[in-house]
């Protein structure tokens, strides 16, 4: 391990130097972070290429600032809440997305939100917020069990499901009635699952398999569906907007509110601007979603105690109903399953930035092309902040209370004295997700829903993650038993 290390003291340093309050920095000025050295000429691609996971883990060991090279660029792996916190929200106006993160965007031909910059994204910001208030969010919350519903039914007693597949199925058909209000079973949902599908391949094979490392102007097989599907879900979109824009109803759906809706200035998001959005949309909210899902059932499925004590308060909330928008607060162990799942394999493992200028963080210095990568995933896992890191316990989330009537309840608590920081599966500052009530929603619906119906028994038993669009698992298997 090289020094210097942070202590506990350094962190507080650093904290009042972001609050202006000039005190000793933690290395000389312009001290470039320690790290691991590559091997020549490869530096550490092979091994990030070799297990992302384990690399990025291994970071923390040269400090809460690391340096290290791959794929020609340099990256810094920032490990303390702290520091993050001074990235995302103190010093948000000197950090934008980066080249390697546009990169990404740019291989997919998507923009909209996620990629916009400036007073552009400050406009988009602005106008795609409507879509997520409570109001809309209770008007979604309904399809969101519909569609659980419809999933869980479809499963037989003794029957052993893939749920990586079942819950990426099952939150595309609830985005795409969110976004598209597009039912399964609509053909035009279909052209939507297809380019979905296609995207998936294709940023598997170009941005995550060998054609990373080994680029080739050869455009793949995946590729060219890949732009088909684009090129199809484009139609798609424009059919959608003249159909909205010609009808007098006002939908709640996205596809919709963009439709008709206005910038300050009186004009209207251009076709092309729409598609964007939506494709951003279903590139942010449908992966996501499902993988914090699938993480979820299989740490329940392997915590017995756990999955009966979400039973219980499932049956005392809902009785012979399924759940709806209204029981959320009432939910809390359905809600902390969810947080400790995303606690453990949140779905962005890292967030990254890139300085619009050489500067300078915890005392070294960060070049102006660096990437700078906040490590959610080791946080998540520090053991300065979480006690038994690595153990599955939504119960660090919720603690004993009494009602008015004196009766005992279970309510969401974050009782530990930890920095906001060491917890921020949906990032934070001004770009926090947009989703982020959507996707909760959604988890805590969809667990409570299925929990009603069905037990699920682990065949999976180990998980190798890796990153991807988001954390993938790989598949999962499971066994189903109705209940
Ligand atoms: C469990 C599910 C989800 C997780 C863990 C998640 C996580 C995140 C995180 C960490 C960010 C910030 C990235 C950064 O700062 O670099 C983000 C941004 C974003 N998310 Fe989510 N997300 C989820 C679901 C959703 C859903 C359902 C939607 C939309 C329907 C969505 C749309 C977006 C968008 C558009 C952004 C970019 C916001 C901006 O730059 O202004 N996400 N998400």
């Amino acid at each position: 391990m090289s020094e210097p290390q942070t202590t506990a003291n350094d962190r507080e340093q650093s904290a009042a130097d972001a609050d202006g309050d000039t005190g000793p920095t933690l290395a000389p000025t312009g001290t470039p972070p320690p790290g691991p050295r590559g091997l020549p000429l490869v530096d550490s691609t092979l091994a990030f290429v070799r297990d992302p996971l384990e690399f990025f883990s291994s970071m923390p060991e040269y400090g809460d600032v690391a340096r290290y090279e791959a794929f020609g660029r340099e990256f810094v792996v920032v490990s303390d809440p702290g520091l993050v916190e001074e990235v995302v929200v103190a010093r948000d106006d000197e950090f934008w997305r980066g080249g390697f993160e546009h990169e990404f965007g740019e291989l997919l031909d998507v923009e909209g939100l996620f990629f916009a910059e400036g007073e552009r994204w400050r406009r988009q910001r602005l106008l795609l917020q409507n879509a997520f208030t409570p109001a809309r969010i209770r008007s979604y919350a309904d399809d969101m069990v519909v569609e659980a519903v419809r999933l869980v039914e479809s499963w037989s007693d003794g029957e052993v499901v893939d749920v990586r597949e079942a819950m990426s199925t099952l939150t595309l058909r609830a985005l795409t009635r969110s976004l598209f209000d597009l039912e399964f079973g609509d053909g035009r949902a279909d052209r939507v699952r297809r380019w979905v599908h296609a995207m998936g391949a294709y940023s598997d094979s170009e941005f995550f398999g060998a054609r990373a490392v080994l680029p080739t102007w050869i455009p793949s097989r995946a590729e060219r569906e890949y732009r088909r599907a684009t090129a199809d879900v484009e139609a798609l979109v424009e059919e959608l907007v003249t159909e909205r824009r010609g009808s007098e109803a006002d939908g709640d759906d996205l596809l919709s509110l963009l439709a008709i809706g206005e910038y300050p200035d009186g004009s209207s998001p251009p076709a092309e601007e729409i598609t964007d959005q939506l494709q951003l949309f279903l590139l942010a909210g449908h992966e996501t979603t499902a993988t914090a899902l699938t993480y979820a059932c299989w740490l329940l499925a392997g915590t017995e105690d756990v999955w009966s004590g979400l039973e219980w308060e499932v049956d005392a909330v809902c009785g012979e109903r399924d759940p709806t928008f209204a029981d959320l607060p009432d939910l809390a162990v359905t809600e902390a399953v969810g947080r400790e799942a995303m606690r453990l394999y949140p779905p962005l493992p890292f967030l990254q930035r890139e300085p619009h200028e050489e500067t300078v963080l915890a005392g070294y210095r960060i070049g102006s092309g660096t990437t700078v990568q906040l490590n959610m995933y080791g946080i998540h896992r520090d053991e300065r902040w979480w006690a038994d890191p690595d153990v599955f316990r939504p119960d660090r989330w919720v603690a004993n209370d009494e009602d008015a009537d004196g009766d005992e309840r279970t309510v969401l608590a974050d009782p530990d004295d930890r920095p906001e920081y060491a917890y921020f599966p949906f990032g934070g500052g001004s770009r926090h997700c947009i989703g982020m009530r959507f996707a909760m929603t959604e988890l805590q619906l969809s667990l409570a829903t299925m929990v009603r119906r069905v037990d699920l028994e682990r065949v999976t038993e180990s998980i190798d993650p890796t990153p991807k669009i988001s954390l993938d698992s790989g598949p999962v298997e499971m066994r189903v038993r109705k209940r």
